[in-house]
């Protein structure tokens, strides 16, 4: 983990209130596992806390990394208004990604994403097509104005989309469409990063998988394991004391690990 001034060499928005922001400095030679995040300083004096957001992909040949945020409060607001030329100061990377050594060439991994826990996934399609790993990436969003980065996983992975609304793709959720095509392939590894329920669903439908994670979100403090602001609880813990870190214990967990 290190601490850098990033330069934004790219800033679009990409849907509705989500923007796509690429940062290039020396930090990029760390980043290696996807699932990781940066913690970012909102320059804005009252917005003291960093905040979170994912790595979406790394490209290590420019240096530079993209991170995908959707606009929820003040911070992100300060974020999307920053032009490209500007520095931000970046924390990173952090916590504990998504393990790749699982799963090998010729075998067969789903992505099962939803909303903006899209943006992570994209960078393990990445790096298991180049491994030879057959994807899938089931990626659910609420209706079609919401879909981000439908080319880019296209070119890595079957892409199948669901929107709640049926506006567009499998009417229903992330978890409906991947159960259509479960009936016929079973994955040797399962990658999944979004809302809690959804969450819960595959942590359910992969509980005794052998190779099966998830990604969660908790309001952080410190983002580096020393403050103790975003911890969740483990599963089977009958004493209901035992927690876990989300920032660098997580934020990847293996299925039947944590409770949401
Ligand atoms: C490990 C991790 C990775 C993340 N990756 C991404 C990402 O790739 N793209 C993205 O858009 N967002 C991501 N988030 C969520 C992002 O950090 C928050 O949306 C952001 O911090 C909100 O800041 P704000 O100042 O704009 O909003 P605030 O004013 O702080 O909050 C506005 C709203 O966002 C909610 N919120 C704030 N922080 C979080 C949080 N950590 N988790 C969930 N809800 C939160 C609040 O409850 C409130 O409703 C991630 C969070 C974590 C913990
Ligand atoms: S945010 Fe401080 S311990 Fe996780």
């Amino acid at each position: 983990m290190k601490l850098e001034l990033m330069t934004i060499t790219r800033h679009e928005l990409i849907a509705h209130k989500i923007y796509a922001m690429t940062l290039r400095g020396e930090l990029v030679k760390e980043m290696k596992e996807p699932g990781q995040f940066i913690h970012i300083k909102v320059p804005r004096a009252d917005l003291g806390l960093r905040r979170p957001i994912s790595i979406s992909s790394i490209s290590p040949e420019t240096n530079e990394c993209v991170i995908i945020y959707r606009v929820e409060g003040d911070g992100t607001r300060v974020l999307a208004e920053l032009p490209v030329g500007s520095e931000v100061d970046v924390m990173g990377p952090l916590g504990t990604g998504f393990d790749m050594s699982v799963v090998e060439e010729g075998e067969t991994a789903f992505l099962i994403g939803g909303g903006i826990g899209v943006p992570p996934l994209y960078e393990v399609a990445r790096q298991l097509h180049a491994k030879g790993v057959k994807v899938y990436a089931f990626l659910g969003f609420a209706t079609e104005d919401a879909i981000i980065l439908e080319d880019e996983f296209k070119q890595y992975a079957e892409l199948l989309i669901s929107t709640d609304d049926g506006t567009y793709g499998f009417k229903g959720n992330s978890i409906d469409l991947m159960n259509t095509i479960r009936v016929e392939v079973e994955p040797d590894a399962v990658y999944s990063c979004g809302a809690p329920g959804m969450l819960r669903a595959v942590d359910t439908i992969f509980k005794d998988h052998k190779a099966a994670y998830v990604s969660l979100e908790a309001r952080m403090a410190c983002g580096m394991g020393a403050c103790y602001a975003c911890v969740c609880h483990v599963q089977g813990d009958e004493t209901n004391e035992l927690s876990k870190k989300v920032c660098d214990e997580g934020p990847v967990f293996k299925t039947g690990e944590v409770i949401f």
